[in-house]
């Protein structure tokens, strides 16, 4: 299956939601049903037990959500040892990979593997750590994942303070140059979009906000979406 087109970040805001808040038994439909929705792309959590107190997906899913979707697919590894399974999250079909600081001791190595398998890089920071610990590897960056939420669940509420960190990582982006992509993830919703974008975000993340919406996941990315259009963002 040929990898999705994955169109650069630079001319509006991207909304990803996340298949954590889908129904598990309709994966797959879930995918599919992002197409046509507004959605620029899918954020798939995998989650291994010891870094967050949670299971989610492994590489089989992912090689499920490839075959249902032409939506690029974006993979948040929420798991110890990440270096160990980029190869084969890679070949699942994955567009990009995205580790956490707190587990990759050699950072800019694995995020140079990552693009070497073909993938966007991402690197992603827990609240606990400073946003300055991404400095030294943004241009190894593609995507920079500051999580506004404790990760391992969906249905948190966004920690305001996360914010700030978003706003130094975007003052370094451009002090550096470069076109890594900011992205917030948990609690973002209709209510915060805005305040996420003001503060530096070019993509948000949206579980809870998209497939709990009344209006379903198409009124849920309809809404954040509109959130940002009533605001003056795009
Ligand atoms: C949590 C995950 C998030 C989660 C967000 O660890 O990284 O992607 O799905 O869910 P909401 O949007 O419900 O906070
Ligand atoms: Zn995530």
């Amino acid at each position: 299956m040929p990898r999705s087109t994955w169109k650069p970040c630079r001319d509006a805001i991207r909304i990803a939601p996340s298949l954590l808040a889908a129904d598990f038994g309709q994966i797959a439909k879930a995918a599919h049903d992002l197409e046509g929705s507004g959605a620029e792309r899918i954020h798939i959590d995998v989650m291994d037990g010891v870094f967050v107190p949670n299971f989610t997906f492994g590489t089989d899913t992912v090689r499920v959500l490839r075959r249902a979707t032409s939506l690029p697919l974006e993979v948040h590894l929420m798991i110890v040892n990440p270096d160990a399974h980029l190869g084969t999250f890679a070949t699942a079909g994955a567009d990009a990979i995205t580790v956490h600081y707190e587990v990759c001791p050699n950072l800019h190595r694995t995020l140079s593997t990552i693009r070497g398998l073909d993938c966007r890089s991402g690197a992603a920071i827990n609240p606990s750590t400073p946003a300055s610990m991404l400095d030294d590897v943004l241009e190894s960056c593609d995507l920079a994942l500051v999580m506004t939420i404790d990760p391992g669940f969906g249905g948190q509420s966004l920690i305001p303070r996360m914010l700030h960190k978003v706003e130094s990582i975007r003052r370094e982006v451009s002090r550096q140059g470069l076109d890594t992509e900011i992205e917030v993830d948990g609690g973002v919703d209709a209510t915060n979009a805005k305040a996420c974008v003001d503060a530096g975000a070019d993509v948000l993340v949206a579980g809870t906000a998209v497939f709990r919406h009344q209006g379903g996941p198409q009124g849920g990315v309809a809404a954040l979406r509109q959130a940002l259009t009533e605001t003056g963002v795009q």
